[in-house]
């Protein structure tokens, strides 16, 4: 049994991504992402994921300024746990609901401390990226996030009311230095 890491994403974590993947699809989450056509062309979807275009993905594309993403997976035992995000800047999107850090754990595997520890293993990378304090914002009824991100030393800022596009936010900064 080896210990959880951070990796870039690679093909050698297909078979267990596409099954996280199914997960997060049961759950509505990642349905941009089409199984099948990953399946076909695995090796790409890595390359891209690598090539940093960055966020914003779908669907905001054409109304918010992208910034460059580091996007890491979390592992262990040779298989994919969960991905990390970090967003090398902010734009107006992100300040309010999105921040430098976005973190997943696969539904299957929660609960057994990897959210803590995705978090944690991202800091250093966020430093590395230039980022002294990094921004989390989460849904004030997002208990599990909310625990991770204090557990890691995450200071509330401010609440953000839900408006007619987007749901309401609850924002922390963590220091990374
Ligand atoms: C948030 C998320 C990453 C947590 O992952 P996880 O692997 O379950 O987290 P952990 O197992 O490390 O648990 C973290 C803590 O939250 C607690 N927790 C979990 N669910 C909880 C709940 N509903 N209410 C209160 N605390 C809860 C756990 O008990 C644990 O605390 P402890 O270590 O003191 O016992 C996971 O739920 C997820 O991927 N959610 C969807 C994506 C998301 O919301 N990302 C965060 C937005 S940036």
């Amino acid at each position: 049994m080896s210990a959880s890491k951070l990796v870039r994403p690679s093909v050698d974590y297909q078979e267990s991504f596409l099954e996280a993947l199914a997960e997060y699809h049961e759950k509505n989450r990642y349905l941009y992402n089409d199984i099948s056509l990953l399946k076909g062309d695995f090796k790409a979807f890595v390359k891209e994921l690598k090539t940093e275009h960055g966020y914003p993905h779908q669907p905001y594309q054409e109304w918010v300024e992208p910034v460059q993403e580091t996007v890491t997976w979390l592992v262990k035992d040779g298989k994919y746990i969960g991905t990390v995000d970090i967003r090398h800047r902010l734009n107006w999107h992100l300040e309010k609901w999105g921040g430098h850090i976005h973190f997943v754990i696969r539904p299957s595997m929660r609960g057994m401390g990897f959210g803590k520890k995705i978090l944690f293993k991202a800091i250093p990378i966020a430093n590395y990226l230039g980022i002294d304090k990094a921004l989390l914002t989460v849904h004030p009824d997002n208990k599990a996030a909310l625990h991770v991100i204090e557990s890691c030393g995450g200071v509330f800022d401010d609440e953000l009311p839900a408006t007619d596009q987007f749901p309401a936010r609850k924002r922390y900064w963590l220091d990374c230095t």
